[in-house]
């Protein structure tokens, strides 16, 4: 069964269209990451599905439940972390007495949650933590006692609104290494939005990048890489590469296209990446030209640049 299912969503605010005609999947044992610029609407549709908003017009499955019907019983079937983590607890209460207090929320009997908070503790190394007021705790760590609380109940489907924003990389390591086994091991679902492309490289199994409100691009990372045609892209600097010696590259069979959008660097995208890089070396050698080059694989930002063309 599809754990998230959303068609056509649309909704606005005021005269602004954010949502136009948004449409996804998210299916057990994946974990899909949001992908867009600041604006485009990932948030707007997390809030929607984790239905802390309410769509114009669209459909949307949650485990086969239809949310415009049975909002009580999707609501006990995720764990959801939002981008406002100062107000997502009780600042006076303890972290374990805020714990507690959401666990009793969503029924879980007392003993069950203390088991769960002490595990999740040991998970995060968040022992010492424990006792303190919610509102002693650093911008980090009340981000990690968030996530805490989404993952509480064992959710079968969670929602992470930028979940490493603040946390240091250890913290955040150990957060994406936990949600990792938590979809993969147990067969969970994952959404999650980031900006930080090296995290979504590391997690996610499928990607969709958003547009003003509009999915542009969906699939697994390696797909989309794919889709644009070129093995990997062979970088030069500009500021040692003369405008001549330029053109003679770009005319190369090896060489499909060049990436100009850095201040330093050329980009030559290759659908070879040995055989392109020794046409190109072969160029820069016959022509005396010794400027720094470096060879580097496909990446999502790629992938965000050619998709998002404007936002780069
Ligand atoms: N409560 C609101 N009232 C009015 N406009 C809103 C509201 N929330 C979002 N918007 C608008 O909807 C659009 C989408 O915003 P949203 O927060 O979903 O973007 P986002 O993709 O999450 O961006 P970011 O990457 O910056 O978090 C933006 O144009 C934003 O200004
Ligand atoms: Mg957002």
């Amino acid at each position: 069964m599809i754990t998230v299912l959303a068609q056509d969503v649309h909704k606005w605010f005021g005269k602004t269209h954010a949502l136009r005609g948004v449409s996804l999947e998210v299916r057990p044992g994946e974990v899909l990451a949001l992908l867009g610029p600041n604006g485009a609407g990932k948030t707007t549709l997390v809030k929607i599905l984790a239905t802390l908003l309410t769509k114009d017009s669209g459909h949307v499955e949650i485990m086969g439940h239809d949310l415009d019907v049975h909002v009580g019983t999707i609501r006990q079937m995720f764990g959801y972390v939002g981008q406002d983590t100062d107000r997502s607890a009780y600042a006076r209460l303890t972290v374990a007495e805020n714990l507690e207090f959401f666990g009793a929320l969503r029924g879980l009997p007392r003993a069950v949650s203390r088991e769960r908070i002490e595990g999740l503790a040991r998970s995060f190394d968040f022992h010492e933590n424990l006792h303190k007021p919610f509102m002693h705790l650093s911008g980090g760590q009340k981000q990690t006692v968030v996530a805490m609380r989404a993952l509480l109940h064992d959710p079968p489907l969670i929602y992470l609104d930028e979940p490493t924003r603040g946390l240091d990389p250890i913290a955040a390591a150990r957060l994406r290494a936990y949600l990792k086994s938590f979809v993969y091991e147990k067969g969970k679902s994952l959404l999650l939005t980031s900006h930080i492309l090296s995290e979504v490289e590391d997690l996610a199994t499928r990607v969709a990048l958003i547009h003003q409100g509009r999915t542009v691009a969906a699939g697994d990372p390696h797909e989309l890489k794919s889709a644009l045609g070129a093995a990997g892209y062979v970088e030069v600097r500009k500021d040692r590469l003369p405008a001549s010696v330029r053109e003679r590259i770009l005319q190369l069979d090896q060489v499909t296209s060049g990436v100009d959008r850095d201040p330093l660097w050329i980009a030559f995208a290759v659908d070879d990446g040995l055989a392109g890089s020794q046409a190109i070396l072969h160029v820069l050698k016959a022509s005396g030209v010794t400027a720094p080059f470096r060879y580097r694989d496909v990446s999502l930002e790629d992938v965000f640049a050619h998709f998002i063309p404007s936002a780069v």
